[in-house]
């Protein structure tokens, strides 16, 4: 064999060295666990044979514990880019069988350096997370590893996607790069975050927890609101991180992808002009609506198992791809609440962050009242949605379906706030209140006075009658301007369609300023 050949060769051996991360029987229990190694996920997530692996032949530094003698090409982190559907990404995929994927110094190096090529280039990175957390060994080196991606991912919010996949352990400090993210996607029983273990919660509280009931993806999904998305298993997260991609535009320069425009703009859905029904007390599923009116009734939920009093989505509008806000009256009747406040200002950033338009379907009966909302500070909650709303630049349509009450209908994108179509179904009711309450600030003494109980009854009926005729319906807004036209709800899909491409060329911009301070 040639010099030159046994060169050749010895790469040959390094890169199945690399290949086999912490060998074989580590491999082989992440596989036992139900779990892929890091190289497989990748393998999965991108175009085949698109990948460019970086840094294979890194390792790690450290001498101490023996480590000096326990080397692993790679070490514990698959970097590099590739594309997801012919477009560029740059991804990390921390390898569980090297050091339990935790972090050492030149792991974090690792994913610096795509992070920092992914700025360099306006492409979005992706990060697969499966790690026992600061590498012990490495001490402060692997906290300051940390804090160094922390800050590229802080520099990197509103420029690039940054989605986050959990698919494994991730916690104590560590869960802080994918809550910096832009998008967290869990997969069921087999990932958990959280900041201090079922141990050390035990010894400081008492309370016993199991890791899942403290730090799955259930519980991330349906109280914390930390995920995103919930994946039953890692195919499953790995084909909705490619979907969610296909909705996102490269970097905050760019505009999202067009999808196939193979559904016509101006098909009717008469189901809707019923969909509302008689009484007004009555629910509906508004991603009936929602399905309705997109492209192929397809859409990709967002927070789907969080705050489910307000729906909040992507889909595709004529191909273009749209961030849909709506109210959902089949839970809670449709109340802004702090976690709906919270979960609908954090979509509306994002998509004005990275130009995509901006749908809201209104049908909300107001904020919700008492002192569990007031003490948990749903002021400045409620004032966060108002605030990402207002601040929003991006194309915003709104369709008032049915109530759109007090503040609620000053905050879900109203005309005041830049809204720059808004239409109203016949059925809206435009008011600062409902029938019931108002009825009882206004005539409630004059009510009170009466004796008998069914004159009572007749007076509070005869003024909410009323108060309905002249309020339950869109033409006192309209007649004000702040409708700009009430729609039959059939011919819905067409009006937003077109709304949306005559906003094409929109440019509204801010006040310079350092940044704003949003209520947190
Ligand atoms: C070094 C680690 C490690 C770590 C795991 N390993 N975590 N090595 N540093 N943090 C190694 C193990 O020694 C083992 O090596 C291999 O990875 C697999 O670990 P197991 O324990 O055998 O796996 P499993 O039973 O599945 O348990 C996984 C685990 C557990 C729950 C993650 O390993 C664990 O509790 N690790 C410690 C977690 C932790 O406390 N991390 C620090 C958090 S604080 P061998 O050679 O046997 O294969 C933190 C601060 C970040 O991260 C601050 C950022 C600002």
């Amino acid at each position: 064999m040639s010099t030159n050949q046994q060169k050749i060769e010895h790469l040959h051996d390094l890169r199945k060295q690399a290949l086999l991360g912490g060998g074989q029987k580590r491999i082989d229990s992440q596989h036992k666990k139900g779990k892929l190694t890091a190289r497989e996920r990748i393998d999965l997530l991108l175009d085949e044979g698109s990948f460019e692996e970086f840094d294979m032949f890194v390792t790690h530094r450290c001498t101490d514990f023996g480590l000096k003698n326990e080397q692993y090409l790679s070490d514990g982190v698959v970097t590099g880019c590739g594309t997801i559907d012919g477009r560029l990404v740059y991804v990390f995929s921390q390898d569980f069988t090297v050091f339990g994927g935790s972090l050492s110094e030149t792991f974090a190096g690792k994913i610096c350096k795509i992070m920092d090529m992914a700025m360099n280039q306006g492409a979005p990175v992706i990060g697969i997370n499966d790690s026992g957390g600061a590498r012990i060994q490495e001490g402060v080196k692997s906290l300051a590893g940390y804090a160094d991606i922390f800050q590229r991912n802080i520099m990197a919010s509103g420029v690039i996607p940054q989605i986050s996949a959990i698919f494994g352990p991730c916690a104590g400090g560590a869960v802080y790069s994918p809550a910096l993210t832009d998008f967290n996607i869990m997969t069921r029983d087999q990932s958990y975050m959280f900041v201090t273990g079922p141990k050390v919660v035990k010894s400081v509280t008492g309370e016993e927890v199991s890791v899942e009931d403290l730090g799955g993806a259930s519980v991330h999904a349906s109280k914390s609101g930390v995920a995103h998305f919930v994946a039953d298993n890692e195919e499953e997260g790995i084909l909705l991180t490619r979907k969610l991609l296909g909705f996102l535009p490269q970097n905050n320069l760019e505009d999202a992808p067009l999808g196939p425009m193979d559904d016509p703009i101006d098909r009717i859905d008469d189901a809707l002009n019923e969909i509302i029904p008689e009484n007004a007390n009555k629910p509906y599923d508004v991603k009936d609506v929602i399905h309705s009116i997109v492209d192929n009734s397809d859409i990709l939920e967002v927070h789907g198992d969080y705050a489910k009093n307000i729906v909040t989505c992507f889909a595709r509008f004529n191909g273009m791809s749209v961030g849909i806000v709506a109210n959902q009256p089949k839970f809670m009747a449709g109340v802004l609440d702090i976690n709906a406040s919270r979960k609908a200002a954090r979509f509306v950033r994002f998509c004005d962050a990275f130009n995509i338009p901006i749908l809201t379907l209104v049908d909300v009966p107001g904020f919700l009242p008492g002192t569990d909302q007031e003490y948990g500070g749903i002021i400045i909650h409620g004032a966060k949605l108002l605030f990402a709303y207002g601040e929003a630049t991006v194309p915003k349509v709104t369709v008032i379906l049915r109530k759109a009450y007090g503040g609620a209908y000053d905050v879900m994108s109203s005309k005041h706030l830049r809204g720059d179509f808004n239409y109203a179904w016949p059925n809206a009711e435009i008011a600062v209140m409902g029938a019931k309450g108002a009825i009882e600030v206004l005539y409630g003494s004059e009510i009170a006075k009466l004796t008998d109980e069914q004159a009572k009854a007749d007076l509070t009926a005869t003024r909410e009658e009323e108060y309905r005729e002249k309020f339950a319906n869109p033409y006192v807004a309209a007649k004000f301007g702040y409708i700009d036209d009430v729609i039959e709800p059939n011919t819905t899909r067409y009006r937003v369609i077109r709304a949306f491409q005559s906003l094409q060329t929109k440019k509204v911009s801010n006040p310079p300023k350092k940044h704003s301070n949003l209520p947190l």
